[in-house]
């Protein structure tokens, strides 16, 4: 496969098998190349035509742009969007993630579990408040009461009894954020969001399953773990490695390649789990302002 990539809007690179076309976005070029017709215009829009084959003709119009051609004269024309999104790490963990029920008891190695904690410990809050207090539970006897204390569903979160570490998600309200409370907002939840998501996906990352939850009995929590009364319980976080197995994201945004990037229902991440469904952007984007 041949590759070519520009990332200026001024100049566009094909690289055709061996030949190379330099286009200024001052001119319109237009190449023949084997059977191919290129045309780069003023505005960098690139076309790739095949001769009598109309559904192979392509087109974009991008700042940036990248041409891969194969053997088979397939092309693919690549924007800046979708090259970013598929060899984005980030947007892997992010597309590849599912809520991982069903682990494989092996423990997860203390350098992951470190990263994890270090995640966390990372992630912006509300005044830099950093209100997150996070209790590592690998115990398996405390895991299971854990499990009896979380009431979702008949087997409750029975599969906390494999997952080697469940982290224990709580906060502690600075005196802002009581404020803040004053006028209905809880930043502390907040944050304690954006910590655990940090947690989930660099777990993702590192090819472990994490499920979040929040179906919890706190008072039993409280209880079974010793947390102090000024410490809200806010959530608990499942983390192993997924009983199906799991591809790393690096090897992930490979297979992300050439498809639309979006996390689409019945599409299969880690643990072998097909996504759920989600609302469309038009469902919930709204630009400049709400439609009346
Ligand atoms: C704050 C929060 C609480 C959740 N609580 C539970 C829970 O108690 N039990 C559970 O099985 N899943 C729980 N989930 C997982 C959601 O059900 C799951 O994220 C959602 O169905 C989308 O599926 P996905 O995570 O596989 O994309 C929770 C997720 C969040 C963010």
């Amino acid at each position: 496969m041949v590759v070519a990539r520009s990332d200026k809007p001024a100049i566009i690179l094909a690289m055709l098998d061996t030949k190379m076309i330099i286009a200024r976005n001052r001119e319109v070029i237009q190449k023949k190349c084997r059977s191919l017709v290129i045309t780069i215009t003023t505005t960098g829009m690139v076309t790739i035509a095949w001769a009598g084959n109309a559904k192979m003709a392509l087109s974009c119009s991008c700042a940036m742009c990248e041409i891969r051609v194969g053997n088979n004269l397939t092309a693919m024309l690549r924007s800046t969007r979708d090259m970013i999104m598929e060899r984005s790490t980030v947007f892997a963990a992010i597309r590849y993630r599912r809520s991982v029920r069903e682990y494989d008891p092996r423990p997860i190695e203390d350098w992951k579990l470190d990263i994890l904690l270090e995640s966390a410990r990372l992630a912006p809050s509300s005044t830099n408040s950093q209100p997150w207090r996070i209790i590592v539970v690998k115990n398996p006897d405390t895991r299971k009461q854990l499990s009896l204390a979380t009431p979702g569903g008949i087997n409750h979160h029975y599969w906390m009894v494999d997952a080697p570490v469940v982290l224990v998600m709580c906060a502690i309200k600075s005196n802002v954020q009581k404020f803040a409370q004053l006028i209905g907002k809880n930043y502390h939840l907040v944050d304690i969001g954006i910590a655990g998501e940090h947690v989930v996906l660099a777990a993702t990352e590192l090819g472990l399953g994490t499920c979040w939850v929040g179906w919890i009995d706190k008072k039993r929590v409280r209880a079974i773990l010793g947390i102090p009364a000024q410490a809200e319980i806010v959530c608990l976080i499942g983390v192993g490695y997924p009983k199906n197995g799991a591809i790393p994201v690096s090897e992930m945004t490979d297979q992300f390649a050439a498809v639309e990037p979006r996390q689409e229902n019945g599409e299969i991440g880690i643990g072998g789990i097909a996504a759920n469904k989600r609302k469309s952007l038009e469902e919930i984007i709204f630009h400049e302002k709400v439609n009346a």
